[in-house]
């Protein structure tokens, strides 16, 4: 099998969503990571996603829906889910919440919950609305490494295992969206930092937005705070991490091993020194992380420096893909 890649022209997709139907996967790009898309309501189709990613059976997938009146059909809502889904829908939320018959033990990976999101990128709604079922779509990546921001990224690790990508362009925001738990909307637990910050959440429910008790370290059982693998998003190369990187410490250094900077650094040039964000602006940081992770991943370093960003928001969740990167 290899992979083909479409534009988002009309045509395209409409033989993708009939792909879709007939239960084969499609790769989508959406505003956060690229996704590798199956029939929500198909168990079966939904099985095939979890081959082509080498990914446990016991890591359940995110459904993403076109529409709010497609929110009954896959979970149960409580007031403090509508109120999220109306303020930061479509978008880079996603809200974990009971869920209905018509989500099957695969895609919950046996848990009484599902994931559910409303993408914004215009091509993946467009997709959605042609099929006319909830998608799964996990990140389009092998399992445990570093998820995809552009078609390019999705063909690299999966161009053997699935026939279709849609070429989206770059991924606009660059990490997987926030995950928070609903299933007690009076203690939302936020399980995946992201672009929608935890106090934009607390601010909007009106109360604080806990983190869970325990992190677990591997896949064994279903788990109940998954995402929070330890080792995910992880380039094959050891990654060190630094509070600030010491530009002497960067000059000095053999060139075999690569300093990744938050900014520019002021008066340092190398062949393996580099930075996410000119300016340091942590949009444009999350933007280019994943793929400039990947780029030095392929460039044969013995080890990559990185820098942690400074501040709170956007910069949590950075830090949380910069640690996870760095997890043995
Ligand atoms: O931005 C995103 O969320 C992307 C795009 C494609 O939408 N998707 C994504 O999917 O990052 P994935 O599978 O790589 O990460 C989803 C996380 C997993 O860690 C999974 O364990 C967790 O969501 N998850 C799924 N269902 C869950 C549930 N019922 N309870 C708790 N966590 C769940
Ligand atoms: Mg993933």
């Amino acid at each position: 099998m290899t992979a083909r890649t479409y534009r988002g022209t009309p045509r395209n997709l409409a033989l993708l969503a009939q792909a879709l139907q007939a239960g084969e996967l499609v790769a989508v790009p959406t505003e956060t990571v690229y996704g590798l898309a199956a029939d929500a309501l198909d168990a079966r189709a939904c099985r095939k996603i979890f081959t082509a990613k080498g990914r446990p059976a016991n890591d359940p997938l995110i459904v993403h829906i076109h529409a709010l009146r497609q929110l009954e059909l896959v979970a149960r809502p409580n007031s403090a889910a509508l109120k999220l889904a109306k303020k930061f829908w479509p978008g880079p939320l996603t809200l974990v919440l009971p869920k209905t018959e018509a989500i099957s033990a695969v895609v919950s990976a046996g848990l009484p919950s599902v994931a559910v999101r409303m993408p914004a990128h215009p091509l993946f709604r467009r997709l959605l609305k042609l099929t006319g079922v909830p998608l799964a779509a996990p990140s389009a990546n092998r399992f445990g490494y570093v998820s995809p921001t552009t078609a390019a990224h999705v063909y690299e690790g999966l161009g053997k295992k699935i026939r279709y990508i849609l070429d989206g362009g770059p991924a606009q925001i660059g990490l997987e969206s926030t995950i928070v738990d609903l299933r007690d909307p009076l203690h939302p637990q936020l399980l995946r930092p992201g672009a929608i910050t935890r106090t934009a959440l607390s601010r909007a429910l009106g109360r604080p937005v806990g983190t869970p008790a325990s992190t677990p370290a591997r896949v064994d059982t279903a788990q109940l705070a998954p995402g929070l693998l330890a080792r995910h998003y992880s380039p094959r190369t050891p990654v060190t991490l630094h509070k600030q990187l010491s530009v002497r410490a960067a000059a000095i250094s053999s060139a075999d091993e690569a300093w990744l900077f938050i900014s520019r650094p002021a008066r340092l040039r190398g062949e393996n020194i580099f930075w996410l964000d000119a300016k340091g602006e942590l949009g444009g940081v999350a933007h280019t992380l994943f793929a400039t992770l990947r780029r030095l991943d392929r460039s044969g370093y013995r080890r990559i420096h990185v820098e942690l960003a400074r501040g709170d928001g956007l910069a949590a969740a950075i830090n949380d893909r910069l640690r996870r990167a760095a997890a043995r």
